[in-house]
């Protein structure tokens, strides 16, 4: 079984920084399992048909990282048949050598229970509203309404909620350079590997 890292967390708390750097220092593969849902909601039509369909060419198009592809997102990922069609293509990328980062919302509690290091990256809600403002180009009060409306969603759908594992480890990076948070996290997968 390949080592496998869940990364879970709320928008803009940092998961998507610490995944990647953890990918790159120790030469995992990374899965962004936002751009998933962000893919589905960009296509229109039919969600349920779209994530049935899903190849992942469709994680490359140009427009995903937008707020407006976010919000989307989040609206095809109530769907229970979405995200049950999505399951498979996630735990496939999990089980391919030599190990993978995935990050999301329900990795640790639904895709990868079994994975061996599980983060929750939170951030106070004025931290991720800044960076993400700062991130797009765009007024960090807007970002906040925004972020917080995405959240409720998240967090209030029946189907894989935002929550963290009850095995996860909190990472609150609010008071912490991204080089901290990173190194937080690096500790914690190379505590895990012994
Ligand atoms: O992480 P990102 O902001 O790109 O995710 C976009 C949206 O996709 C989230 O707000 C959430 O609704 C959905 N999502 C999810 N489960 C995941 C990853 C993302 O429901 N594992």
């Amino acid at each position: 079984m390949p080592f496998t890292i869940a990364i879970d967390g709320p928008a803009a708390s940092g998961k998507g920084t610490i995944s990647r750097a953890i990918s790159a220092h120790f030469g995992f593969r990374h899965l962004d399992t936002g751009l998933l849902y962000r893919a589905i909601g960009a296509m229109g039509g039919d969600p349920i048909a779209a994530a049935r369909a899903l190849v992942p060419q469709d994680l490359d198009r140009p427009d995903l990282r937008t707020a407006e592809a976010g919000q989307a997102a989040s609206r095809v990922a109530v769907i229970p048949e979405v995200r049950a069609a999505l399951v498979d293509f996630q735990r496939r990328f999990a089980l391919e050598e030599p190990g993978a980062v995935l990050d999301g919302r329900d990795i640790g509690s639904v895709i990868c229970p079994d994975a061996r290091v599980k983060l929750y990256v939170i951030a106070s809600d004025e931290v991720r509203a800044a960076r993400r403002a700062a991130e797009l180009g765009a007024d960090p009060a807007q970002m906040l309404i925004e972020l917080q409306e995405r959240d409720r969603r998240d967090s209030e759908r029946a189907a894989a909620p935002l929550r963290p594992a009850p095995d996860a480890v909190m990472l609150d990076t609010s008071a912490l350079t991204i080089d901290q948070a990173v190194e937080r996290a690096i500790a914690e997968v190379a505590r895990a590997r012994g």
